[in-house]
């Protein structure tokens, strides 16, 4: 009886193993179409023409170039525990190459200061704003950093962003400070890094 029973029972998963196979081979077909991983991920919105003018360019600051397009972006990659993401370096400082004060607060803030700005899906319309993150750098070093500023994936080369091109859709603007607490070397001025909300 046992032994029925075990063949009987094991006749069903199999019946119901193929009824799933057929059933699931449509969607692990559309699964496989590379148009549905770029549907999920994040397109650029536009483009805008550029413009030059008063750039500085006293940290390698990229200046627009008259009339060269640049795309721009509404969105950034999702935000996961751990979002890969490019750290650059920015001054938040009067007169320094964050352009004007920082979005969030109006403000300015000095170099020892340890603050930050997002690529505009990640500012997410203001809702990080004075909120700490933790930059994880890949030498191991944490550092938390406030979000003050947006850099901004819509909008560029005008003075509020120091004549510089929209900003990629995936960028953490660290101050100089965030940049000395991860032990990270401020002449490269690029890092790859992972965030999230702290
Ligand atoms: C660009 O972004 C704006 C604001 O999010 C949105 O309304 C518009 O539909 C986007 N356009 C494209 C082509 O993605
Ligand atoms: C350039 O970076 C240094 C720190 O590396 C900073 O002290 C200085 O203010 C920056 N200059 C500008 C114009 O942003
Ligand atoms: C930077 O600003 C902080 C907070 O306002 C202040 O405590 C600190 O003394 C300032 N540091 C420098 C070097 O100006």
């Amino acid at each position: 009886m046992a032994t029925t029973t075990r063949s009987g029972s094991a006749r069903v998963p199999f019946v119901l193993l193929l009824a799933l196979m057929i059933l699931h081979k449509p969607a692990g077909l559309a699964q496989a179409f590379p148009y549905r991983s770029l549907l999920q991920t994040c397109q650029p919105n536009g483009s805008i023409t550029g413009k030059s003018g008063k750039c500085n360019t006293q940290n390698d600051s990229e200046c627009c170039k008259d009339g060269q397009r640049y795309t721009t972006f509404a969105c950034s990659p999702r935000v996961t525990g751990s979002t890969l993401a490019t750290l650059m370096v920015n001054s938040f400082a009067e007169g320094g190459d964050g352009g004007g004060a920082a979005a969030c607060t109006g403000r300015f803030y000095n170099d020892s200061q340890k603050v930050a700005a997002l690529s505009t899906g990640w500012f997410n319309g203001r809702s990080r704003c004075e909120k700490d993150i933790v930059i994880r750098a890949s030498n191991g070093r944490s550092v938390r950093a406030m979000v003050v500023d947006e850099c901004n994936s819509m909008k560029g080369c005008d003075e509020e962003n120091n004549y510089e091109p929209p900003c990629p859709n995936n960028i953490v603007n660290g101050s100089p400070a965030v940049w000395d607490a991860l032990g990270l070397n401020k002449d490269a001025g690029v890092a790859q890094i992972t965030w999230s909300d702290a």
